[in-house]
C-alpha cells in the first residue's frame, strides 16, 4: 500500500478535455452549481427530468430519522416501466436495446420493442407463479438476457430481486436464498465460460438439498447450456415453456418511491455478507443521472458496453437500470474476455462500433501485460469515452488504457463508488474535468463528500484520511436486509454527531488523500475487506470458510498487492496437530484452495496458502495482519514489539523459506 501511495504521490500528468469534445458535451459546470447551492432542489428536479413519475412528488428528503432516509416518497413510479415503455410510446421502440453476444459467437439483438414484450411476458410468468410485489426472487444466470429480462420483470410487478453472481458455491446461494427469503430462483442449466458449458442448475440444486427447510417454491430453469441436469417434478420449471404459455399484455402498476428494489449481497468485515438493500425513485434518478453525465450518454448514436457482471452493482445500475431508463444502446457479452482468443473484447468494440467503454482496471493490467499488439489489431475508433470502476487505477494502466484503446484522446472516468452508494459518487465529468492518472478526483453534482482524520477533522489538502458521504444522496442503501443495527454500526456510527445539523456522516471504509488542488485519491480499503479483481471479499468470510474444514485448527488471510489483480488472498494456517504429517503443506494447499471454492466460489480461492506453526497476535488476540501482509508481500517484516510472543513472525519467515 505504502508503494502505491507514493507512485500516486509523482504523478503530475494532466489530460485537459478536447475543445471539440467539451463543446458536444452533455455535462455543464452549471450542474455543479445547482448540485452545491440546493442538492435537493437539484435532485428533484434531475429526477423530473429523467424519470416519467406517475405521481409527481412533493417531499424531496426525509432526513428526520437518520440514517434511514426516505427520497421522494410521496411520489410513485414503475421502474421498469421507466426501462422500457416510456420508449416505445416516446417513438424509439425499434432502437437496440441490447447486441447481444454468446461467447461461442451466437448472437441476438432485442430492440426496445422486443425487450419490453419479453419482459411483459415474463412478469405474467411471474404472477402466474404467486409471485407478488414484496416477494424475493433469486437469479443465478449467466450473462444473457433472460438476466436483464428476469431484474426487469421482478421491478416491474414489484417484488424484489436478489442476483446471485454465478461464480458463487452452493453454499453461498443457500446463504443468499434463507437471509432473504426467497420464494422462486431463477436460473440456467448452464452458460458458456472459457470455451466450455459451466453448470448452474447442479449447484442450486445442491443449495436446496443443503439441511434444513428453505423458502424457494420454484426453480425456472433457462435453457442455455443444453448440459444434462437432474429435474424435481412440481418444483422445477423450463422458463421457455413458461414464457410461451403467459400473455405479452402487461400493465405495469406503480409503486411508491420507497418500495424495494433489490436486494445485493456483498462482503463486510464479518464472515457473513450483507445484504445492501436498494428502492426505487432514488436509485434510478442517481443511476440515470450519472449514466447519463457522467458518460456523456447520446442515446441516438452511442454504442455503450460496460463489461460487468449483473452479479455485482456496477452491471445492476451501469448495465440494467442506468443505461435502459437512458433509452441507450449496450452490447452485453456473456464469456470471458480472452475467449476463444485474446482480442475477444476488442474484437466485439470493433464489430459494434462501441462508442463508450466501461471496464475494471485489472482487466486492463491484463492486457496490459499481454501487450499492445493485441488491441492494435482492431479498429477501436469509435471509442470516444473510457471509464474505470472497482479498484483504484494505477496511473501506468490509465495511461496505457488512454493511448491503446482511447487512440490517445478519448477521456477516462475513473468512478468511485460501492454496492452501497448504489450510484457513481466521485468522478470526473468528460468535457469538464481536467484529468489526472489515478485520481477519481471530485465528487459529482449535488453529493457531498469530504477526507477526515480519524477523530473526524477535515484532513486539509496534501493529507489522507477517511472517505466519508458528509450529505444523504438518492441512491444510498436504505439498509442491510434484516439488521438494521448492524447498518447502523457499520456505516453510521463512526461518525456519528449528535449535536450536529447533520447528525450523521456516511463511513465509506475506504482511505484517501486530498491533493493540492483538493482532489481525491483513493487509497483502497481501511477494514478488513480485500479486493481482488475488482470483487470485494471479506477476510473473515475465507478465515471461517478454512477453520470450517477439519484439518484446520486456525486460520488468517491477507490481501497481499498483486500486480494484475490489485490485491490477491493470501492464507496461513496452522494444522491441527493429528493433521500435521497427514499431508505435505503443498497438498494441504491445494486441499483447501478447493475448499474455499467450494464453501464461497471460485473467485475466493486463495492464491497461497502458508502453512504454518503459529499466528502473530497481540497481547489481547487480536491477528497482526499487517506482519502477514509483510510475508506475502515479501517485504522485510516491520514493527514487531506489540506481539505477544516476538519469536513468532522468525518461526514463521524460518518455516516459510524451508529452515524449519
Ligand atoms: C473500491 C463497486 C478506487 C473501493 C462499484 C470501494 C474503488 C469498493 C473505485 C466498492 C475507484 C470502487 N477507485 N477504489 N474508482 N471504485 N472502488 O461494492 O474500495 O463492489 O469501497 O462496488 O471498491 O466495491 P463494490
Amino acid at each position: 500500500m505504502s508503494e502505491h501511495i507514493d507512485s500516486l504521490q509523482h504523478e503530475t500528468r494532466r489530460f485537459a478535455p478536447s475543445a471539440e469534445f467539451a463543446a458536444a458535451s452533455l455535462a455543464s459546470p452549471a450542474l455543479y452549481d445547482a448540485g452545491r447551492d440546493d442538492p435537493e432542489a437539484f435532485w428533484a428536479e434531475q429526477s423530473r427530468n429523467l424519470l416519467t413519475w406517475e405521481k409527481n412528488f412533493s417531499n424531496v428528503l426525509d432526513w428526520s430519522d437518520a440514517p434511514f432516509a426516505k427520497w421522494f416518497d410521496d411520489g410513485r413510479l414503475n421502474v421498469a416501466y421507466n426501462c422500457l415503455d416510456r420508449h416505445i410510446e416516446a417513438g424509439h421502440g425499434d432502437r437496440v436495446a441490447f447486441h447481444w453476444e454468446g461467447e461461442p459467437g451466437d448472437t441476438r439483438t432485442l430492440t426496445y420493442s422486443e425487450l419490453t414484450q419479453e419482459v411483459k411476458r415474463a412478469a405474467n410468468m411471474l404472477t402466474e407463479l404467486g409471485i407478488r410485489s414484496g416477494d424475493r426472487v433469486a437469479i443465478y444466470l449467466p450473462m444473457i438476457p433472460e438476466a436483464v429480462v428476469s431484474m426487469l420483470a421482478v421491478a416491474r410487478i414489484g417484488a424484489v430481486h436478489s442476483v446471485i453472481f454465478g461464480g458463487f458455491s452452493a453454499d453461498s446461494i443457500r446463504a443468499r436464498v434463507d437471509d432473504a427469503n426467497a420464494k422462486l430462483v431463477i436460473t440456467a442449466d448452464g452458460g458458456y465460460r472459457k470455451g466450455r458449458v459451466s453448470a448452474l442448475k447442479p449447484t442450486v440444486d445442491d443449495a436446496l438439498a443443503k439441511e434444513g427447510e428453505h423458502s424457494v417454491e420454484h426453480v425456472l430453469v433457462v435453457r442455455r447450456g443444453e448440459n444434462e441436469i437432474d429435474w424435481k417434478d412440481g418444483r422445477d420449471l423450463w422458463w421457455h415453456e413458461k414464457m410461451a404459455e403467459a400473455s405479452s399484455e402487461h400493465e405495469a402498476e406503480s409503486f411508491e418511491a420507497e418500495h424495494p428494489l433489490f436486494i445485493l449481497y456483498t462482503s463486510g468485515t464479518t464472515g457473513k455478507p450483507k445484504g445492501i438493500l436498494h428502492t426505487s425513485g432514488g436509485y434510478l434518478t442517481q443511476a440515470a443521472f450519472t449514466h447519463k453525465y457522467v458518460f456523456d450518454l447520446k442515446p441516438e448514436t452511442d454504442v455503450y458496453w460496460c463489461t460487468a457482471d449483473v452479479g455485482w452493482i456496477t452491471g445492476h445500475s451501469y448495465v440494467v437500470y442506468g443505461p435502459l431508463a437512458n433509452g441507450a444502446t449496450q452490447v452485453l457479452y456473456e464469456g470471458t474476455p480472452d475467449t476463444p482468443h485474446p482480442g475477444r473484447w476488442w474484437e466485439l468494440v470493433e464489430k459494434y462500433g462501441v462508442s463508450i467503454f466501461y471496464t475494471a482496471p485489472t482487466a486492463i493490467r491484463s492486457f496490459m501485460k499481454v501487450g499492445r499488439q493485441v488491441p492494435d489489431k482492431y479498429d477501436l475508433s469509435s471509442i470516444r469515452l473510457l471509464g474505470s470502476v472497482g479498484e483504484p487505477i494505477n496511473p501506468e494502466a490509465w495511461v496505457w488504457y488512454r493511448e491503446v484503446i482511447g487512440g490517445g484522446t478519448a477521456p477516462i472516468v475513473d468512478t468511485w463508488w460501492q454496492t452501497e452508494t448504489g450510484a457513481i459518487m466521485v468522478s470526473a465529468l468528460p468535457g469538464i474535468t481536467e484529468t489526472k492518472p489515478g485520481s477519481a478526483q471530485v465528487p459529482i453534482p449535488g453529493i457531498s463528500v469530504d477526507v477526515l482524520s480519524d477523530s473526524g477533522e477535515h484532513v486539509g489538502k496534501g493529507n489522507g484520511g477517511l472517505l466519508v458521504v458528509t450529505k444523504p444522496w438518492p441512491s444510498m442503501l436504505r439498509g442491510i436486509w434484516g439488521d438494521p443495527e448492524r447498518f447502523v454500526d457499520t456505516y453510521w456510527d463512526k461518525f456519528h454527531r449528535p449535536d450536529a445539523d447533520n447528525p450523521r456522516l456516511y463511513f465509506a471504509g475506504d482511505g484517501a488523500r486530498l491533493d493540492e488542488d483538493g482532489d481525491i485519491w483513493l487509497l483502497g480499503r481501511v477494514d478488513d475487506v480485500m479486493n481482488v479483481s475488482g470483487h470485494r471479499l471479506s477476510t473473515a468470510e475465507i478465515e471461517s470458510a478454512l477453520v470450517s474444514h477439519p484439518i484446520v485448527a486456525e486460520s488468517a488471510v491477507v490481501g497481499a498487492s498483486d500486480e494484475t489483480t490489485g490485491q490477491a488472498v493470501v492464507a496461513f494456517v496452522i494444522l491441527r496437530s493429528d493433521q500435521e504429517d497427514a499431508q505435505t503443506p503443498e497438498e494441504a494447499a491445494s486441499i483447501l484452495r478447493a475448499h474455499v471454492g467450494e464453501q464461497i466460489g471460485a473467485i475466493a480461492k486463495p492464491r497461497q496458502v502458508f502453512v504454518v506453526s503459529e499466528l502473530p497476535k497481540t497481547r489481547s488476540g487480536k491477528i497482526m495482519r499487517r506482519l502477514l501482509r509483510d510475508v506475502a508481500e515479501g517485504r522485510e517484516v516491520g514493527d514487531t514489539t506489540t506481539l505477544a510472543d516476538t519469536s513468532v513472525m522468525q518461526i514463521i519467515s524460518d518455516r516459510l523459506t524451508g529452515k524449519r
